[in-house]
């Protein structure tokens, strides 16, 4: 927002600099929260300390740095728009008139709408893996987290200036989808239910039925031990007849994943996902094998095949670590089969090489931390220098309170029926205090804040807790929830609609501030102001939190500011138009950061 002024001044400093043979060390600006004025601020700690190493200077650091900014005060002079320029404890303070910054800040936001707080392009390619769960599993409020997770960090990068790739990776083989596979074939053949999300949930209680009849139990007579054994035997076939490309296997198998795949992919419609690469657990497994042989050819895998081993990577060992950290795993069982392990890294190359991904984010389940850092130190071993730009976005698990409706299917709660009952709720409140709003209207704004609701609870914690996901506080009006955020950018359209000014912002022209601002007004400019460098650095740290958290606080300066001051009833024209202004800007903040997190912004509730 004020490049122009920090671009002058710095080249300034780099002149002081280059004249006096200090060598500069490189220039952070912060901005100095209002205490009466707004300013920028950078320090000169660390140039002075770079001097004192370099054997220069000969003064104690603080001293020097002070030195230095007084003398780059010195020569700045004046420049246009910055109001006061000061030298104190080493560091550079530069003060805006309160007028110029407010109206600098609203009309920033004004004049680049949608685009407010975007970064400047930057050469590197992302890519973020979310959304993956195992097929033949129904999407539970785990997978919500995770896909909610991932796509607020996609927007996060994306908007950031990053070139992004969307990349889901489903688990498609294995024992698991083989026992779902095994039981449809012999006792539910052609009875799957019609609904995209029936389907889908079938086969999940599918798999809960099948691993019942397979599982050993307590006291089991010689008959159901005969009996099980000749199911397990069925299904060994099976996999036995998927592992040799059996037409017919293949062919159910293809069936059935389709009814998982057709389930997810309606799940991401309503969280607004939009999938740029799908991959496969299947599709990396032969690959996969090659791999193998290329690390034991570079001696980076050992084989104990020879000695009735197993081929596996000693990690530590060959990192050079004398603590243990990564440990040693097995990439390939004696039978020949691959694991996990070996098909993430096939699944890496893909990503480096055909994607030419500069940085590789993983939003997986907190308890695969190890699994990801081992797969992330081979990468390293093999010589893919992305491997240091790979990035584990763990989290937690997902529950409900006791007594909530966990208890209707089990133990598994269904992101669907979470989703469906919070909508629900939203929608008979809304239907009565706003029985004049038509019906269709009514369920789009239900479905936005029950969905923002939902949203906004799986980001306002820390990725790594857990949550017990409480619907009442969820819905909330009050307190860090999504409606609370949605409510402000309600309150903020009503306003403008009262004053007619939306659709002509351009002819009223730049604001103006010369009045004296009350401390609301202040406080939601100063959070205004914020998003820019926050969306930066939410998307640095790989932080959606950041943006959770500051939504908040700008929907709560926002609320503060409605409540306090009465923007229609401001008698003075110009300030009533500033004040428009205001709200104006801090309309689009919100409804920007609230796109960054994946929520809607409904035009009424
Ligand atoms: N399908 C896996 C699961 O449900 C998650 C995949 C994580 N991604 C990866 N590249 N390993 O646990």
């Amino acid at each position: 927002m004020f490049t122009k002024e920090q671009q002058l001044i710095e080249a300034k400093i780099k002149e002081f600099c280059a004249a006096n043979d200090i060598p500069l060390a490189e220039l952070k600006w912060q901005p100095i929260p209002f205490s009466g004025e707004w300013g920028f601020a950078t320090s000169f700690f660390q140039t002075a300390a770079n001097e004192a190493r370099a054997g220069k200077g000969g003064k104690p650091v603080p001293q020097r740095a002070q030195e230095m900014a007084e003398q780059v005060k010195g020569q700045i002079g004046s420049v246009d728009g910055i109001s006061r320029i000061d030298a104190v404890k080493g560091y550079l303070n530069l003060y805006f008139s309160t007028a110029a910054y407010a109206s600098r800040v609203v009309d920033e936001v004004l004049a680049s709408g949608l685009n407010f707080g975007r970064g400047a392009k930057k050469n590197e390619r992302v890519m973020v893996e979310y959304a993956q769960p195992n097929t033949n599993h129904s999407f539970h409020i785990g997978h919500a987290r995770n896909t909610i997770l991932g796509e607020v960090l996609a927007r996060l990068v994306e908007f950031a200036g990053y070139e992004t790739i969307r990349a889901s990776y489903p688990g498609d083989l294995g024992l698991g989808v083989i026992t779902v596979m095994w039981i449809y074939e012999k006792l539910y053949k052609g009875q799957e239910p019609e609904g995209v999300h029936e389907r889908g949930q079938w086969l999940a209680k599918l798999y809960v039925e099948a691993t019942a009849l397979l599982e050993k139990k307590d006291n089991e007579t010689p008959e159901e031990t005969a009996q099980r054994e000749a199911y397990d035997a069925e299904r060994r076939e099976m996999y036995r007849k998927w592992d040799a490309g059996d037409e017919y296997v293949r062919k159910l198998w293809h069936e059935t994943r389709e009814w998982s795949l057709e389930e997810l992919r309606e799940v991401l419609k309503m969280l607004d996902v939009k999938m740029d690469v799908w991959f496969y657990e299947s599709e990396v497994d032969e690959p996969s094998k090659v791999i193998v042989d290329e690390l034991i050819a570079r001696d980076i895998a050992t084989d104990e095949r020879p000695t009735g081993g197993a081929v596996i990577v000693k990690i530590d060992e060959k990192l050079g670590l004398t603590k243990e950290k990564y440990r040693t795993n097995v990439i390939l069982r004696k039978d020949g089969t691959t694991l996990y392990l070996t098909k993430d890294l096939a699944l890496a190359k893909v990503k480096f090489e055909k994607y030419q991904v500069d940085r590789s984010i993983y939003v997986v389940d907190s308890r695969q931390a190890l699994h990801l850092q081992q797969a992330f130190a081979i990468l390293k071993l093999w010589g893919f220098p992305q491997s240091e730009k790979c990035y584990h976005l763990g989290y937690g698990f997902v529950s409900l309170p006791e007594g909530a409706m966990s208890a209707r299917r089990g133990r598994v709660v269904l992101f669907k029926d979470v989703a469906d009952e919070a909508v629900k709720r939203v929608l008979a409140v809304e239907s009565e205090k706003s029985g004049d709003v038509p019906a269709d209207e009514r369920e789009k704004i239900a479905y936005q804040i029950g969905m923002g609701a939902l949203t906004y609870s799986m980001l306002s914690v820390d990725n790594n807790k857990d949550i017990v996901f409480d619907i009442n506080e969820a819905l909330s009006f009050d307190g860090r929830t999504g409606p609370y955020i949605q409510n402000a950018y309600v309150r903020a359209n009503s306003i403008l609609k009262k004053s007619k000014v939306e659709g002509q912002k351009s002819d009223r022209g730049l604001s103006t501030f010369d009045y004296e601002l009350t401390k609301h007004e202040i406080e939601l400019i100063e959070q205004i102001s914020r998003f820019p460098q926050t969306v930066e650095q939410a998307a640095n740290e790989y932080r959606p939190l950041v943006m959770a958290a500051y939504a908040y606080d700008l929907a709560n300066a926002f609320h503060s500011f409605y409540h306090a001051v009465n923007v229609m009833q401001t008698e003075d024209e110009k300030t009533r138009n500033a004040r428009l202004q205001l709200v104006m800007a801090a309309k689009q903040t919100i409804e920007n950061a609230l796109r960054l997190l994946d929520i809607q912004s409904p035009d009424v509730m």
